[in-house]
């Protein structure tokens, strides 16, 4: 088997003096979809930020290519590596389509700002993700789903190999969440893209992910193909939640049912009888 082109090794990331991920290895398998999964505040974005260079490894490394990313000049790690943040901040009063746009700056020269290329990867990202019709209006005046498409679009002009997506669902109305996963599917199917996906729901999860992470307190509890690995010991492991796992009556992959109903509780005695 090839190394994987992205990895973390023994890495270790906090903030401050604060440990959030101790000693991590993570081999993220080249050309397939891998989703990443955890409860909230165990690591997922931190691991990702460092994944794409965001966040510097307190010790360990990301590799690219055999490479620690640390040492990648930033123009050739986003020509790499495109990631898109779970909380993306846009320049003020920027529109759409420069928003977009911006997403073509690691392709750019001193000699040529602006190609064909960048221009047929900027339309069809809008148009991939719908956003096409936005083009001139204003990022911060768009709803919070319409952003987010923005933001995909903008990960895909970028039009890398690698692809990191942090909650790329947030927002999204439900046809607009397959939407952006048949997207995701699609850009790994058709071109041999390698993508990263933090997700919260499980089912979509199991669905998409060729390849599935279960992380907990900064650590990978289970990894592997979910349908071997997504059992209720794993939800009641890593999430604390009773359910039952059936399979998904569409793909067959393993679906996760909430298993202990909700009930009322007893209604207090009432001191005034009725
Ligand atoms: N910029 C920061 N400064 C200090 N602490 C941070 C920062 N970002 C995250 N943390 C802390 O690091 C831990 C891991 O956060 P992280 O964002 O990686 O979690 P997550 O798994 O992505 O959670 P969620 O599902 O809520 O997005 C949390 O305890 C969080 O409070
Ligand atoms: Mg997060």
């Amino acid at each position: 088997m090839t190394a994987a082109r992205l990895s973390a090794r023994e890495l270790t990331l906090a903030y401050e003096d604060r440990t959030v991920v101790d000693r991590l290895d993570l081999a993220i398998p080249d050309g397939k979809v891998t989703v990443i999964v955890g409860p909230n505040a165990c690591g997922k974005s931190t691991t990702l930020r460092a994944l794409g260079r965001l966040l510097k490894p307190k010790s360990g490394a990301v590799l690219l290519d055999g490479e620690t990313l640390a040492k990648l000049p930033t123009k050739k790690i986003a020509q790499q590596i495109g990631l898109l943040p779970q909380t993306p901040v846009a320049p003020e009063a920027i529109t759409v389509a420069d928003l977009v746009a911006r997403g073509r700056q690691p392709h750019q020269h001193w000699w040529q700002q602006w190609s064909d290329a960048d221009e047929t990867a900027v339309t069809e990202a809008m148009e991939r993700t719908d956003v096409a019709a936005l083009a001139e209006r204003a990022v911060d005046e768009l709803s919070g789903g319409q952003r987010q498409r923005v933001w995909i679009a903008m990960a895909l002009a970028q039009d890398t190999d690698l692809l990191l997506l942090d909650e790329p669902t947030t927002y999204l109305d439900i046809s607009h969440q397959v939407e952006v996963l048949d997207l995701v599917r699609q850009l790994n199917h058709d071109r041999g893209r390698t993508v990263v996906v933090v997700l919260h729901d499980l089912n979509q999860a199991a669905r998409y992910a060729d390849h599935l992470v279960a992380m907990k307190s900064g650590e990978v509890v289970a990894e592997g193909a979910p349908s071997k690995i997504v059992t209720e010991q794993l939800v009641r492991d890593v999430f604390g939640l009773a359910c039952v796992v059936v399979a998904d009556p569409v793909t067959g992959s393993p679906l996760v049912v909430p298993g202990a109903p909700w009930s009322a509780a007893a209604p207090a005695p009432s001191s005034t009888p009725v």
